[in-house]
């Protein structure tokens, strides 16, 4: 490989080059980033209407001895459904004897509540009863012991009478990683529940996010965020589509809502302020994709489009107005009254096949850069093979193919059009049988189409691996770059693939051009050279891919690749 690095010979690659992006599918983040212990902690799982799911909440004790039931009798607004619990004990018995240890109900979190020893827990409930309370909040084992941690909400009966706000620090006595949160009592009554939190005390930052999931995302060192999806946009039905209005302001009033796409109900405490936290405290830029109108079933008329647009607006201004502004000052409240960084959003996720999305594309398009000229626009529509028909900053371009197929992606954006709107691979991977739950032959035919994209990047401004993470008790999409269960995680050789790309944003890519190669089959090469910004230091970097076909059979499966990866020191 002989490399070019004489004075001024290379191109520099966009800063943005390489990010995430995080979608909520295969519980990423209910039950995953986002550090919430609790599953369905506001019993709405069923919809705002009773009786609600409950799910996974469950009884302690013999179901004549203790009922769950749902009302509308929440003090919050947006989620009226609360928890009533009946306790009633033993009724044959003279004053309803309860069992010892008492009676109540249990919450198993995500598959089980990873619990360890000498770590503080958050729990913040809320309360009321017909009488004085007398409740014991325990941590414990699967089937209710060992006790790992234990407290007591403590009322008499005319405090109990409205909703009273716990809030309760509890520290764990012993490990386990299949825990449960379980309140018990021995008093017979009736007693409401609502909004039942427990987070661990420390969380990446201080932002609500699961420590090491989110440690795992620096190693990227990633230039953007996209989020919050994919498919999860749109929803099904938009009834049920991400509306990033209903997971803003304090928790407890989120709705929440059912990701009908991916089968799993959302407490949304990860919301829009927190998908925005998250990537300034990764150094990344936002990447906000919003609903067009559009959800998999369902296409607003481009007559009725306007509400949408403005709510587009809205979530522009709430991540970067001023926090004197009517949704700046919100985010304001929510303890980030500096704007955030929010330069790009993509109108919609794979809505270009919808006959109408170019008119109703044009309406948001003009609106946001009419109100923020500065914000570069995410088109939906696959400008790489010919000219846009509509403006637009950036096209989107998903592929999730074979090995060998995504090895020979690279010529794909040597033929894309130079001028005119940049090419934003939001979604690559290689899937199926050379896929699977992740495989290193996934991981070296994309790093393949990542070296293309490298020396495409003139056309080329930002790539994203996805999907992200998958909780192992939901495979909902494989593979993915990120494995995890309540209290293992790993990467899978996507993942570690990716940090063979770290250095690109900002780095000079020079020309290289192979004069002799020793084997038969196709190569991806390239090479890059960057200063490191702390110490000044200058780094060489080549990537060459060889693809050798078998001799004996020529099937696309059965392909070897192999990726040298040198770095030096200059
Ligand atoms: O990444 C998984 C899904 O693939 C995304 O939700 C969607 O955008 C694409 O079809």
């Amino acid at each position: 490989l002989i490399v070019d690095a004489s004075e001024g010979s290379g191109r520099k690659i966009p800063d943005t080059m390489f990010g995430v992006f995080f979608e909520e599918i295969n519980h990423a983040g209910a039950g995953g980033l986002w550090a919430e212990l609790v599953s369905n902690r506001g019993f709405e799982a069923g919809g705002s209407n009773t009786p609600s799911k409950i799910d996974p909440w469950a009884i302690i004790g013999d179901p004549s001895s203790v009922t769950l039931s749902t009302d509308l009798t929440s003090r919050f607004e947006r989620n009226m459904v609360a928890l009533r619990v009946e306790v009633r004990c033993d009724s044959r018995a003279l004053n309803n004897v309860c069992p010892a240890g008492g009676v109540g109900f249990f919450n198993p979190g995500y598959w089980g509540m990873n619990i360890e020893q000498g770590k503080a827990y958050r729990l913040v409930a809320y309360v009321r009863s017909s009488g004085p309370v007398d409740v014991t909040v325990s941590l414990t084992g699967p089937n209710g012991f060992p006790s790992l941690a234990a407290s007591r909400i403590i009322l008499n009966a005319s405090d109990a009478e409205n909703w009273t706000r716990i809030e309760l620090l509890m520290e764990a006595g012993l490990s386990g990683r299949n825990s449960r949160l379980q309140f018990t009592t021995e008093k017979p009554g009736v007693l409401w529940f609502d909004q039942v939190s427990l987070m661990p005390l420390e969380t990446y930052k201080g932002h609500g996010f699961h420590p090491k999931l989110a440690a795992m995302l620096e190693p990227l060192k990633p230039r953007f965020l996209r989020f919050p999806g994919g498919c999860y946009v749109e929803g099904t039905w938009l009834r049920n589509a991400f509306r990033w209005k209903a997971t803003v302001g304090p928790w407890e009033e989120r709705p929440g809502h059912l990701n009908d796409v991916w089968n799993y109900w959302t407490d949304d405490g990860l919301g829009y302020f927190e998908f925005l936290q998250l990537a300034e405290d990764l150094g990344a830029l936002p990447i906000w994709v919003f609903n067009s109108g559009m959800s998999h079933r369902e296409h607003i008329h481009v007559a009725s489009i306007f509400p949408f647009v403005q709510e587009a607006l809205d979530g522009i201004e709430f991540a970067r107005g001023d926090p004197a502004s009517e949704w700046g000052s919100l985010r304001a409240a929510m303890g980030h009254p500096e704007p955030f960084e929010l330069r790009h959003v993509a109108v919609g996720n794979e809505d270009c096949w919808v006959p109408n999305y170019r008119d109703v594309y044009l309406k948001f398009y003009h609106a946001i850069k009419l109100a923020y000229p500065d914000i570069r626009i995410i088109s939906n529509c696959d400008g790489s093979a010919w000219d846009l028909d509509h403006p637009a900053d950036y096209y989107d371009f998903h592929i999730y193919e074979t090995a060998t197929n995504m090895f020979s992606m690279g010529d794909h954006f040597a033929k894309a059009p130079r001028t005119g709107p940049k090419a934003f691979v939001s979604e690559y991977a290689v899937t199926g049988r050379d896929g699977r739950t992740g495989t290193l032959l996934a991981a070296l035919g994309e790093a393949a189409f990542l070296i293309s994209l490298e020396k495409n990047s003139d056309v080329v401004e930002m790539a994203s691996y996805a999907p992200l993470f998958v909780n192992a008790n939901d495979r909902s999409w494989n593979p993915d770059a990120i494995v995890f269960n309540s209290s293992h995680i790993y990467g899978t050789p996507s993942y570690y693939m990716q940090q063979f790309f770290r250095e690109s944003g900002g780095a000079t890519l020079l020309p290289a051009t192979l004069v002799k190669s020793s084997v038969s089959g196709s190569i991806a090469a390239s090479a890059i050279t960057w200063r490191d910004p702390v110490d000044s230091t200058e780094y060489l970097k080549l990537k060459v891919q060889v693809q050798i076909s078998s001799p004996k059979n020529n099937n696309n499966n059965n392909n070897l690749i192999v990726l040298r990866n040198c770095f030096h020191r200059l």
